[in-house]
């Protein structure tokens, strides 16, 4: 018994002793040392300097066939990831969210964005999930995709069709689907009627802003404008006789020429000077003057000579 048990053991131990030097690595085809289920590179056996290095965590590599493999043998337990940068440990894969499970054999910890996003790999939460749609964000839920703020319409990959910005000026809430959700911040200010643009409204003169500040003042007292006025200089005095001074804030004034107070209602209030006499503007009452004699007799002569010149 004893002497039959001796051999058996010793049978065993010469079956299983591994022809290898390298720890990491066991005899295959040829004697060959290949590098250990779970380990790759090349064995010291096969190559001086040479070693088998273990897979990183969460990866497996089954016996190696041939000599040399690379860390890229090692595959990650968890279909849904793959190696990170560093090779060190396993993460989702692209347009995957989650933490790996690194044991094998057991369902995976990352799942996959719903269809409309996508995401790097390497995400660990649903929120890492981005729009692949031109001028697109997610919705607060990460249910959708929908148009950022200041675009309508729905979003598409290519952007045509897809997410159209509001008119200059103009804006909109996220998720706006139509052209009339754009509208003009700006109180003073209202859609163009070709409703490509903000712009001020009747009686106020400016640009638009999208900040809150109105960007529309209100054209001097006794004056008005046109809707889209830009310049204080375009609000008119109803007065057709009379015009804005260079005063602070300006007023309307008689024309040169004339004399009186403007009305506001557009009715006559600024006179005419007689005939050939003339009067600054701003003049209230009749200052009126004869035009000196130099414009009055020089001019009819320039006039002749031109009127002869023509006839030549
Ligand atoms: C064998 O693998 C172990 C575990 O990874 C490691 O610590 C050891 O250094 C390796 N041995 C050689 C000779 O490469
Ligand atoms: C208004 O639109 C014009 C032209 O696109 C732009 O230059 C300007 O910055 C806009 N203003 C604001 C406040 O958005
Ligand atoms: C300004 O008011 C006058 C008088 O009511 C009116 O005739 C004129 O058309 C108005 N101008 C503008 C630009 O609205
Ligand atoms: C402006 O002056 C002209 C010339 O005197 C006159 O014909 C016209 O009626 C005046 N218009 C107003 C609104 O006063």
């Amino acid at each position: 018994m004893k002497v039959t048990s001796l051999i058996f053991i010793s049978l065993v131990s010469i079956a299983t002793v591994n022809a290898c030097t390298d720890v990491n690595a066991t005899a295959g085809a040829g004697g060959v040392c290949f590098c250990n289920p779970g380990y790759y590179g090349t064995s010291t056996d096969v190559t001086a300097g040479g070693s088998c290095q273990e897979c990183p965590l969460g990866t497996n590599f089954v016996q190696a066939t041939v000599s040399g493999t690379t860390i890229s043998s090692c595959i990650c337990n968890d279909k849904n990831t793959v190696l990170n940068s560093g090779n060190t440990a396993c993460q989702c894969k692209a347009n995957f969210y989650g933490t790996a499970n690194n044991a094998a054999g057991v369902a995976s910890g990352c799942t996959a964005y719903p269809t409309y996003a996508t995401s790097p790999a390497g995400s660990t939460v649903l929120a890492s999930c981005t729009c692949p749609y031109t001028n697109a964000v997610l919705n607060a839920g990460n249910t959708a995709c929908q148009c950022k703020a200041n675009f309508y319409g729905t979003p598409t990959t290519s952007g045509v069709g897809g997410c159209t910005a509001c008119q200059t000026n103009a804006t909109s809430a996220a998720d706006s689907t139509t052209l009339v959700s754009c509208t003009c911040p700006d109180i003073n200010a209202a859609l163009n009627a070709g409703n490509t643009a903000c712009q001020c409204k009747a009686n106020f003169y400016g640009t638009p802003t999208t900040n809150g500040a109105s960007g529309c003042t209100t054209c001097p007292t006794g004056t008005n404008s046109s809707a889209g006025t830009t310049s204080i200089a375009s609000c008119a005095c109803p007065d057709t006789n009379a015009s804005l001074n260079t005063a602070t804030p300006p007023v309307c004034q008689c024309n040169a020429n004339f004399y009186g107070t403007p009305t506001t209602s557009g009715a006559n209030g600024c006179t005419a000077c007689a005939q050939g006499q003339t009067a600054p503007a701003g003049s209230t009452t009749n200052v009126c003057k004869a035009a000196s004699t130099s414009s009055t007799y020089i001019l009819p002569i320039v006039s002749l000579v031109f009127s002869l010149v023509m006839l030549i």
